[in-house]
């Protein structure tokens, strides 16, 4: 480490010391839980993680408990992250430790890497965070602090750009903490050099950054251009019965596979209310009536933005749709849980 290095690293770690957020996954030293904690972390931000974290941890004390869950167990205890790509892929490596580490996490970076799910960022965030190795992890946050400390107008997305940060984040690293040396960095990320407004009166490093020095903190870092929302109006048939409402499971390799659906035409295919019906009967081989609409939600997923309206439906030949409970142990989708809200007023009862 350089002077400069030791200097950004110590007045970065004065920071961080005062003023580290109190997080249920930073009261813990157990590798599992941090393991949990950075993955759900990685798309999610951590007001929406602290209460999932917690019920996770319950239901799944040990990577044992979550090798064993199964797919419908494991979409409840994702249930509010989305990206259950994610929780796939954490159990995938959750079953791996108990295979060949005998349920032990284990602490060298390379068999740490060599577990399924575990990329560069996790297990910098692990192998420091949990075992204490100079390893740095390096995320949207803390790409940018470095972009703009640096004035780095090379884009973060190339790989020239993610070389350039993760080289001069691996020089600034404190190896005599460098778990709480990546953490400092992200929780400023997250708390002070913010992606608008950054807040530089405050900034325990804003000595020495360029971006602030040269008046370029808003133009940094470059990224690429975000593409333009697609608009979609998505149709749902809402059919209610004695055992719950009428559902569809979405095959394995679809976006979802596993989960189950309000039946429509899909999330992401703009239909007219006349094009319902016909879908329903040549997606699923179901009949159904198609009433008026009983609910409108919106839902984001990527660069789509679907307004869902659900409609009143009459089955009467259910084809390859089931009925499924409306409640909180079944699978349902997110959206379908936002429309049985808007629709039943289930609020209460079922966490959409
Ligand atoms: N974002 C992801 N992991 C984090 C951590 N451990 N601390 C602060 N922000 C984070």
């Amino acid at each position: 480490m350089t002077e400069s290095a030791g200097r950004f690293a110590g007045r970065l770690l004065t920071w961080f010391d005062a003023n580290r957020r109190d997080l249920p996954w930073r009261r813990t030293g157990e590798p599992w839980a941090i393991w949990v904690s950075e993955v759900m972390l990685q798309q999610t931000r951590v007001e929406a993680v602290r209460s999932a974290f917690e019920q996770f941890m319950r239901r799944f004390p040990t990577p044992a408990d979550f090798a064993a869950a199964s797919d419908d167990d494991l979409f409840v205890a994702w249930r509010g992250l989305g990206y259950y790509r994610r929780a796939r892929l954490l159990r995938d490596g959750a079953r791996a430790v108990v295979e060949t580490h005998g349920g032990v996490v284990p602490d060298a970076p390379a068999a740490l890497a060599a577990l399924p799910g575990i990329g560069p960022y996790t297990l910098g965030a692990l192998a420091s965070i949990a075992f204490g190795r100079p390893e740095v992890a390096v995320d949207g946050n803390v790409e940018r602090v470095a972009a703009r400390y640096l004035g780095s107008r090379v884009p973060t997305h190339t790989a020239a750009g993610r070389k350039r940060i993760r080289t001069a984040v691996s020089g600034w690293l404190d190896r005599r903490r460098p778990g709480d040396f990546n953490q400092a960095l992200m929780e400023l990320g997250a708390m002070v050099c913010t992606p608008t407004a950054p807040d530089c009166a405050n900034c325990p490093i804003a000595t020495g950054c360029v971006a602030r020095e040269r008046g370029l903190v808003d133009e940094l870092p470059v990224r690429k251009k975000p593409q333009p929302a697609v608009q979609v109006t998505a149709r749902v048939a809402l059919a209610v019965g004695p055992e719950g409402a009428l559902g569809g499971r979405i095959a394995a390799g679809e976006a979802n596979g596993g989960q189950i659906e309000l039946p429509g035409a899909g999330m992401l295919t703009d239909v007219a209310v006349d094009d319902l019906r016909p879908a329903l009967l040549e997606r699923f081989g179901a009949h159904v009536r198609v009433g008026g609409v009983v609910a409108s939600v919106r839902h984001a997923i990527t660069c789509h933005r679907i307004v869902l309206h659900a409609h009143a439906a009459e089955v009467r030949e259910p084809g390859r749709l089931a009925w499924f409970p409306i409640d909180d142990r079944t699978p349902w989708t997110t959206p379908s849980r936002k429309v049985f809200r808007a629709a039943l007023h289930t609020g209460g009862e079922l966490r959409v």
